[in-house]
């Protein structure tokens, strides 16, 4: 017989090391029916590595088996109270100028995220030039490796109408300035370009350096512009109209919506016969091998998996990610780990999210495969993705486009009922942004209690479970107000909207 590990504080005062060492003696019998692979993708893994064991027993036995109370569960899944913040932009604070004052072309990198920002701030420097903007002009990214245009990702027809009253936007330069191309600007030094705009530049920088290249030229490229605008010292106007492009202007285009549409009905449906609306939390899973090499911290797998990561880190970067002067255990204490997915399995569960709970995994690419996700899958048996939701068929337009797939997984994180990232990146505090827009609810974790708590191999489940309950009371969409330098699109409160 099994004895079931304690789920109550109450009970703690009965641990005893007799009951302790029960509890051990009975860990080989629960390992190799849990933590046997489940999927057919393992065998590339263990050229690289040993499949990683569950490093926190203790608390895997207490999140299986121990129920999440009732009241607990409806607090997590009931909706945010309306906090007293809507949107408020008006048009008439911006109208179009009468004149152009000529062409904005702006050449974006980075991930779907990354470039969306650039476009929001794009439109804000040709408003604040009273330029006319060039659709922007989308890099393939490095790690991503998708072409995709804009009009590919986005709604043209949408973006442009949505913003006629402030903005004129063009599909294309006009015949006379054909010549203004990327390819132009990647083959010699030209004065229509402007290379030198810093980070964070202010309205003043544009006015003064940007302007007088459109007054001569009649047309400007700035490249980079990736974070080429500042979030602080801008016109009220000016701050409303990016967040208006962010959140209302920038639609995906209509097959990516109606793929996010099929993915979040399938989502919500119980069943042929009923017609209960489903609950579903979006996870935004984010440990691929870039990340675990990156962030120099241990991850269980042993010798071999440092050594993959370590020849990673040096193939990619060259020698440019420093040898971290921390050790592993200072890392976690400064929530500086990812966490893998059997931490994030038993975040969710510590947050009262039930093996009963949808849960969409909003990723990339997990590093270790099935392998790795196996536990967390344990956890929550109704693990859903694109692939398991939707046929290939039906996927057929976005497969293997980095960047459609990303807008897929963001559409469906915008549907969720709840939103929680294992990291803090760009695919978060966008989330964090437009969903506070539309005040739904998004799990902050707590990155530096958590690796303290994960360290502590001694606690228990009631004493992890009230801790993680306790320190993410308030990290669940409440409403916090921008500070000096943090993105507006991260933080809309209070630039871009109004107390009701
Ligand atoms: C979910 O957990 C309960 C115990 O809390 C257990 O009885 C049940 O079998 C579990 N369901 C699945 C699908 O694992
Ligand atoms: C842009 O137009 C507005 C109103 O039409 C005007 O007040 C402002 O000075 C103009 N700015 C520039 C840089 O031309
Ligand atoms: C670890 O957890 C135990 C039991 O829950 C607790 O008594 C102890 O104070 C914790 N240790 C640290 C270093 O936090």
């Amino acid at each position: 017989m099994m004895k079931v590990p304690q789920c109550h504080r109450s009970y703690y005062s009965q641990k005893s090391p007799a009951f302790i060492s029960l509890i051990l003696l009975l860990l080989p019998i629960f390992s190799p029916d849990l933590f046997s692979p489940l999927s057919r993708s393992y065998p590339s893994l263990f050229s690289e590595w040993n499949a990683p064991q569950p490093r926190h027993m203790r608390l895997l036995q207490g999140a299986l088996q121990c129920k999440t109370p009732i009241r607990q569960q409806l607090e997590l899944w009931s909706p945010l109270p309306h906090q007293g913040w809507k949107s408020c932009h008006d048009s008439k604070n911006t109208p179009l100028p009468e004149k152009s004052g000529g062409y904005i072309q702006v050449f974006l990198d980075g991930g779907l995220n990354q470039q969306r920002m650039g476009i929001c701030d794009a439109v804000a420097v040709a408003k604040i030039l009273n330029a006319t903007l060039v659709i922007p002009h989308l890099e393939v990214n490095t790690v991503w490796q998708d072409a995709s245009s804009f009009t590919e990702v986005f709604d043209l027809d949408h973006f442009i109408n949505s913003l006629s009253d402030e903005i004129s936007i063009v599909t294309e330069l006009p015949v006379e300035y054909s010549w203004s191309t990327r390819e132009y600007y990647a083959t010699g030094i030209r004065e229509t370009r402007v290379k030198t705009a810093p980070v964070h530049a202010s309205a003043e920088w544009y006015l003064e350096n940007v302007l007088p290249v459109l007054l001569r030229y009649g047309v400007a490229a700035i490249s980079p512009f990736s974070h080429r605008l500042a979030f602080d010292n801008l016109p009220k106007s000016i701050q409303q109209l990016r967040c208006k492009v962010n959140f209302e202007a920038l639609l995906f285009v209509p097959h990516i919506r109606e793929l996010g549409d099929t993915l979040v009905s399938r989502l919500r449906s119980s069943g042929e016969f009923s017609q209960q609306r489903e609950k579903y939390v979006v996870l935004h899973l984010r440990f691929d091998k870039d990340m675990a090499a990156h962030s120099a911290c241990d991850f269980g797998g042993g010798r071999a998996e440092k050594l993959a990561l370590a020849k990673y880190r040096q193939v990619i970067w060259q020698g440019r990610v420093m040898k971290t002067q921390f050790s592993n255990e200072e890392l976690r204490n400064q929530g500086r780990c990812p966490l893998t997915p059997e931490e994030i399995g038993l975040l969710l569960s510590a947050l009262g999210f039930t093996n009963n709970t949808r849960l969409y995994l909003a990723s990339h690419k997990v590093y270790g495969g099935e392998a790795r996700i196996s536990t967390l899958r344990k956890l929550f048996p109704r693990i859903e993705d694109k692939r398991s939701l939707a046929t290939a068929d039906e996927r057929g337009k976005v497969e293997g486009k980095a960047s459609l797939l990303a807008a897929v997984d963001y559409y469906v994180s915008m549907h969720s009922d709840i939103f929680i990232s294992a990291s803090p990146g760009n695919m978060h505090n966008a989330m964090l942004g437009h969903r506070a827009y539309q005040n739904l609810k998004t799990i902050r974790p707590n990155m530096a209690l958590l690796g303290q708590l994960f360290l502590n191999e001694s606690i228990s489940w009631p004493d992890f479970q009230n801790a993680v309950a306790a320190a993410h009371k308030n990290r669940q969409g409440q409403i916090r107000v921008r500070k000096e330098q943090q993105s507006i699109y991260t933080y809309p409160v209070p630039d871009c909207m109004c107390q009701t």
